[in-house]
């Protein structure tokens, strides 16, 4: 089963960089490898989102403290991270949905498709397919 988002724009590492918006399905903004990701002929208006301050190391930080603390350091970086960077990062991704979110209600059925699952069958060839 996958999740439809939307495509933001492809970071310097190849990953590319989408949304839910996390409002409509749940899904954050993270990156996603190019490789488990289909694209659909359904395009959104994104002018006018400052996407200046999402790059690699934007994300880099999370995974950076998940893995590399010591137990201690990791509860320190936790708390840490509690105070600061998810309210900033909520912040963020609160400001790029607002944003996303008003274009999609702008084009008919785009938020139900947005939230509804689709399922690839085997043998179905997702590159002769149009979403
Ligand atoms: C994406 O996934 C492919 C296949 O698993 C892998 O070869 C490639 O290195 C990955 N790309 C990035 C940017 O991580």
């Amino acid at each position: 089963m996958g999740k439809r988002v939307v495509f933001l724009k492809q970071l310097t590492s190849g990953l590319l960089l989408v949304t839910g918006p996390f409002k409509i399905n749940g899904v954050p903004l993270r990156r996603v490898n190019q490789s488990y990701v289909i694209a659909t002929s359904t395009k959104i208006d994104i002018l006018g989102v400052n996407l200046d301050k999402f790059d690699d190391k934007y994300f880099a930080k999370e995974v950076e403290n998940k893995k590399k603390k010591t137990e201690g350091e990791f509860f320190e970086a936790e708390k840490e991270d509690k105070k600061k960077l998810p309210e900033d990062k909520k912040e963020d991704q609160k400001a790029v949905d607002a944003f996303l979110i008003k274009s999609i209600e702008g084009v008919p059925e785009l938020k139900a498709y947005l939230a509804a699952r689709f399922s690839l069958k085997s043998g179905m060839k997702p590159h002769e397919l149009v979403f």
